[in-house]
């Protein structure tokens, strides 16, 4: 696995990406706004959600509606984060991915998706307003937003290692 992520470093390093993203000298604070406009838009619409599911806020409207309308921004901030994190990876491949920070947050990512996309299903049948929500899509939205501020935790967290 070494290996692998050391060839990916050179080859990224040769990049005329690479090159761009060291020498113009806007760039990497550019992108890292956009990565962190996109983390709010994800984090927000999360945990507006999550709110709507314990009935703390919201309850006007019913958790299907609130889906509904805020899925599709973390669907699209996702993307943009995808993009932004890889123009900042080919700045500095080496920092990013022989970091073991980085490593856990991509790890917590892929278990974020897994968590976003199952409490889409569970609040998807949740059509009236009154209707509380099960257990289980509870413990999926609590968690969802405990695993979002680690990956957030994660990814401050690499430029200090
Ligand atoms: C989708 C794939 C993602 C990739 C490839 C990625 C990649 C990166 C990279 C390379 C950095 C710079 C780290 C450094 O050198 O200091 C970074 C920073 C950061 N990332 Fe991500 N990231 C992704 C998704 C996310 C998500 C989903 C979140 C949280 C919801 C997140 C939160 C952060 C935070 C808080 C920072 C620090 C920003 C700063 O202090 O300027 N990232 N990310």
């Amino acid at each position: 696995m070494a290996e692998l992520i050391d060839g990916l470093v050179s080859w990224l390093e040769g990049t005329g990406l690479h090159q761009t993203m060291q020498t113009v000298e806007w760039a990497v604070p550019a992108v890292q706004t956009i990565h962190i406009l996109a983390i709010a838009a994800v984090f927000a619409s999360s945990l507006a959600l999550s709110l709507r599911v314990f009935h703390l806020a919201g309850s006007d409207w019913s958790a299907a509606q609130w889906g509904a309308r805020l899925n599709g921004w973390v669907v699209w901030g996702l993307v943009v984060l995808l993009l932004s994190g890889a123009l900042m990876i080919c700045g500095e491949p080496g920092r990013s991915l022989n970091n073991a920070l980085f490593q856990t947050k991509m790890i917590l990512l892929v278990v974020a998706l897994a968590l976003f996309f199952a409490l889409a299903r569970g609040v998807r049948a949740l059509v009236r307003p009154e209707q509380p929500a099960l257990g289980s899509v509870r413990l999926l939205a609590g968690l969802l937003i405990l695993v979002w501020l680690a990956i957030i935790v994660c990814g401050r967290w690499i430029a200090y290692t």
